[in-house]
């Protein structure tokens, strides 16, 4: 007994030493060794019975850890602790590469992330930082190959697609993104089909519903792409949008999750396309997402995959309007948008309800103008109006900036609540003639100093719009000189009118100024008298 307890002494007091000198190269006896690859799962946030998968590799040595989260073909570094139960870890993602020449936003540092949680019978319980709040994961050991993204598949040889005449002015209408994101659902949809009639907006020439990411469940026997809960009858909310005289559109990823982490098309384009037209679908946004986790982010690569579905949208016979988005990463302005089938094509990353990001995105787009032309738009992101974010100034400022551009005038905010400011400035038709003028002539810039932005475009009828932008903090003072004017208007009696206050305004011998409000905008029309 003595002898037995002697022994026990010393293989305790041996494992004791073996823990305390081993403890900083490897995990000790007792202390459970989490190296490996994990997929953790995470409830989406609306409750919509789908998961987001998101997988982890980890390294422990003694308490601590490092490795990735998998991304990507680089992934994010991690690092963390492991002690008695319980983990912490921080995920740091690397600074973003510069962007390509002609991209027309930064690309902006991502924050780093934490998840904390225990250890308990092979699964580690996280808490991850969610829009609403901290969101509960549970993670569980996986092989290698499970976290890898799909083989890529063989892509079409390049061809030029025929345009399918659609979208002969730049698309209006309103997309969920913006103000309901994960949040979407089939009674949503309805009732801003609802407001857009009921509100005036479809007089004024909104005519798409368009359903963002989250709509995604996954895949029947068939491989059909089904719906999740939140949308159960895609084919009869496509038929209560008709009805109401509107169309509907609706969003998917040429890889295999989207944005949001849904069931994307990998693998069943032609037969997603054709699922679309079959419930009715008159709108595609296609974004990029998860793909890049298989392609390469080149040209070439990504006309490829945007035409593949550009033609399987053609290939169903609808019209479906096609609408780009990989951000401006290959420029598609340059020619391969158009090729691939695209009737719009995203310029930048998200556009957020702050002006900063509005005002960054809009200002920096002039030099794109000259790529758009009937049927092929630049898209510098959907509108953020009415969402609350920016003062009426800035909003208008919004407007007028996306209609001197002809881009797609998605409104993304609730249109059952709208301030009588927000209609005025969502619906001001004569802002919205300008964004759909039936001669597309770009807009280019007549002056730029000081925070004063004076902007022009040639309209169809002879006359030009003109906006005098005031970028700083304060009311200032713009001109717009006669002298500018293109030739068909110069030494000619002109009238002019002011699209804000509806109202005409005289254009001197010498032009036009104007005390202009803090990041506001007095926007005319001037015409031959
Ligand atoms: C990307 C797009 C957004 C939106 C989300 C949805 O971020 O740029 O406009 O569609 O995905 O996940």
């Amino acid at each position: 007994m003595y002898r037995w307890f002697r022994a026990s002494t010393a293989l305790f007091a041996f494992l004791f030493a073996c823990c305390f000198f081993l403890a900083s190269t490897r995990p000790c006896v007792g202390q459970t060794d989490l190296s490996g690859y994990w997929d953790m799962r995470t409830p989406n946030p609306s409750g919509d019975g789908t998961f987001r998968d998101m997988y982890f590799e980890i390294h422990q040595t003694g308490e601590t850890i490092d490795g990735r989260l998998i991304r990507g073909t680089g992934g994010i570094p991690i690092t963390g602790t492991f002690k008695d139960g319980a983990i912490h870890l921080v995920a740091t993602p690397p600074a973003p590469p510069a962007p390509p020449a002609g991209a027309t936003a930064p690309r902006r540092p991502r924050r780093p992330f934490t998840f904390d949680g225990t250890y308990e019978n092979g699964k580690l319980t996280l808490e991850i930082p969610g829009r609403d709040g901290p969101v509960k994961s549970v993670a569980e050991k996986v092989t290698k190959e499970a976290t890898m993204p799909p083989a890529a598949l063989p892509l079409p040889a390049l061809k030029d697609v025929p345009d399918n005449g659609l979208a002969r002015t730049p698309p209006m209408g309103w997309n969920s993104w913006n103000k309901f994101a994960g949040r979407v659902d089939d009674a949503s949809v309805r009732a801003m089909a609802d407001a857009m009639v009921s509100s005036g907006m479809s007089k004024a020439g909104y005519t798409y519903i368009n359903i963002d990411d989250t709509w995604e469940l996954g895949r029947d026997a068939n491989g059909n792409i089904t719906s999740n809960k939140k949308f159960p009858d895609m084919k009869a909310l496509a038929d209560y949008v008709h009805s109401k005289g509107l169309k509907i559109g609706i969003y998917s990823s040429p890889g295999p999750k989207t944005c949001a982490g849904y069931e994307g098309t990998y693998g069943h384009v032609a037969q997603d396309a054709k699922t679309y037209a079959s419930w009715g679908i008159d709108y595609l946004k296609y974004d990029l997402c998860s793909d890049l986790e298989i392609y390469k982010d080149d040209a070439p690569t990504l006309q490829a995959i945007y035409q593949e579905m550009g033609e399987a949208l053609q290939a169903t016979h609808r019209h479906i309007i096609y609408s780009l988005c990989e951000y401006g990463r290959a420029a598609p302005w340059t020619g391969w948008g158009a090729e691939s089938g695209g009737n719009l094509w995203r310029t930048t990353g998200d556009i957020s309800d702050r002006w900063e990001s509005m005002s960054r995105i809009g200002f920096s787009q002039l030099k794109l103008a000259a790529y758009a032309k009937p049927g092929h738009w630049n898209d510098p992101d959907m509108l953020e109006i009415g969402n609350g974010g920016m003062t009426a100034d800035e909003y208008r400022t919004h407007m007028s900036l996306w209609s001197l551009l002809a881009a797609p005038l998605i409104a993304g905010n609730d249109l059952r609540t709208m301030s009588d400011e927000t209609k005025s400035i969502l619906m001001n038709t004569e802002v919205i003639a300008i964004d759909q003028d039936p001669n597309y002539k770009p807009a280019t810039s007549v002056s730029s100093e000081n925070n004063i932005e004076v902007w022009m475009r040639p309209l169809h009828d002879g006359s030009v719009a003109v906006g005098l932008f005031n970028r700083g903090d304060a009311p200032a003072e713009a001109t717009f000189k006669r002298s500018s004017l293109p030739p068909n208007l110069a030494g000619k009696k002109v009238k002019a009118r002011d699209l804000w206050k509806h109202e005409a305004v005289t254009i001197g011998a010498d032009g036009f100024t104007a005390t202009v409000p803090s990041r506001g905008v007095v926007l005319l029309k001037i015409s031959k008298r």
